[in-house]
């Protein structure tokens, strides 16, 4: 009889541990990527893989490969592979099993503060807070960084007026690139080719970043900021788990519909147990040279979400014509104007994260290695380092 010879899921799954992401180097089976196997009458045989993209570009990559393992097996007539998405909880089971948060000790150890500019969605002002908090706090005497973490599209050097390829020392460390002002700089973007980030899947950005974090040799710093990307994507999800100490300032503009946003990166921060510093509304009304304001993104978003979360309103920073001019000519307009009004409720917004952040910190530590050890990616490397 046909059916007799039919075989079992177990003896497929077998087989798939041969089926090799070729990103993750690992196996499918291993990587939990396969959702299910159905042995039909006849020898059909269904498998369906999930993917960390729907766009996955190695989706052909996978067919081939579990169709033919399969194949192999007696009693198979046909193979049909389907595909669906991890969900996001399952993303991060997937990240956990890549080897999750293992900073080695020494890589941020000197670095005080880590603090993560984040919102819910595009456009708010992220990367210009991030790079006139920076040169707020290295104007006010502190030690600071921006580290640009928005792999989908980097800002913080051309704000910071920076854009030279940084060296790498002896010890195979990346040195910080220092803007005016004695702020250290880092991108991503100067470690990938031009548009491939936009390609990678969540744990290959994962992996990508973990190495980044390691590699760079910010030395003594009070304050790094990270500029992250918009919304709570893998690139959050990846920055939550590598640096458990973080702490967020949460950017939004001030009208009430931002609320539900800004809450979903807020929400991410209290999943991974985070501390959120405060809340900086930006884009807060614009005044005209006679004093006439208007509150052109409306009014009272920032506070209603610093209350929300309870934490503090830090600034409260206008629409400034200059503010973005400065940006876009690399030179901040914290340091350039430092009375302006922008100027003012940002620098009043850095003396805030100090408020918040006691001076004599234990320095970062790695979180618990035990889990990450067994489960360590090996010989990942920086995607480009040219
Ligand atoms: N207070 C402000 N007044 C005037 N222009 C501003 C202000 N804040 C930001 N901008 C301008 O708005 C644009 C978007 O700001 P920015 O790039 O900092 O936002 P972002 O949140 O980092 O965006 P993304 O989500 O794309 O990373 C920039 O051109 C910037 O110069
Ligand atoms: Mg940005």
């Amino acid at each position: 009889m046909a059916s007799m010879s039919l075989p079992t899921q177990d003896q497929i799954t077998e087989k798939l541990q041969a089926v090799i992401d070729p990103e993750l180097r690992r196996s499918i089976v291993e990587l939990g990527m396969v959702r299910s196997i159905e042995v039909k009458d006849g020898g059909l045989v269904e498998v369906v893989v999930s993917l960390t993209t729907s766009g996955c570009p190695i989706r052909s990559h996978f067919e081939q490969a579990v169709a033919k393992q399969v194949s192999e097996l007696d009693g198979v007539t046909k193979v049909a592979v389907g595909f669906d998405v991890l969900s996001d909880e399952e993303k991060g089971d997937l990240q956990q099993t890549l080897g999750r948060a293992k900073l080695p000790e020494g890589a941020l150890a000197e670095v005080k503060n880590v603090i993560c500019v984040a919102s819910g969605k595009g456009g708010v002002g992220k990367s210009t807070m991030t790079a006139n908090l920076a040169a707020a706090l290295a104007a006010e005497g502190h030690s600071a960084g921006a580290l640009d973490c928005d792999v989908y599209g980097y800002s913080i050097p051309r704000m910071l007026g920076v854009n030279r390829k940084p060296e790498v020392n002896a010890e195979r460390k990346i040195l910080p690139l220092e803007a005016a002002g004695g702020v250290k700089v880092m991108s991503i973007g100067f470690f990938v080719e031009e548009n491939s980030a936009v390609v990678w899947r969540g744990p290959m950005l994962h992996k990508a970043i973990q190495q980044f974090l390691e590699d760079v040799a910010w030395g003594e710093l009070e304050y790094l900021l990270l500029d992250l990307p918009p919304g709570t994507g893998d690139v959050s999800m990846t920055l939550a788990q590598l640096l458990p100490q973080a702490k967020f300032a949460m950017v939004t503009t001030p009208q009430p519909a931002a609320q539900s946003v800004a809450r979903r990166s807020a929400e991410l921060a209290a999943k991974f147990d985070l501390e959120i510093l405060g809340v900086i509304e930006n884009m807060s009304g614009f005044t005209t040279p006679d004093g006439e304001r208007f509150t052109i993104f409306g009014e009272g978003g920032g506070q209603l979400l610093a209350d929300e979360l309870d934490v503090p309103l830090l600034g409260k920073v206008p629409l400034s014509e200059a503010l973005r001019e400065h940006a876009d000519a690399g030179t901040p307009l914290v340091t350039e104007e430092p009375d302006s009004p922008a100027s003012q409720a940002i620098r009043q917004a850095a003396r805030g994260i100090v408020a918040a952040t006691p001076q004599e910190l234990p320095v970062l530590q790695a979180p618990p290695a035990a889990a990450a050890a067994a489960a360590a990616p090996s010989g990942h490397e920086l995607p480009v380092v040219q």
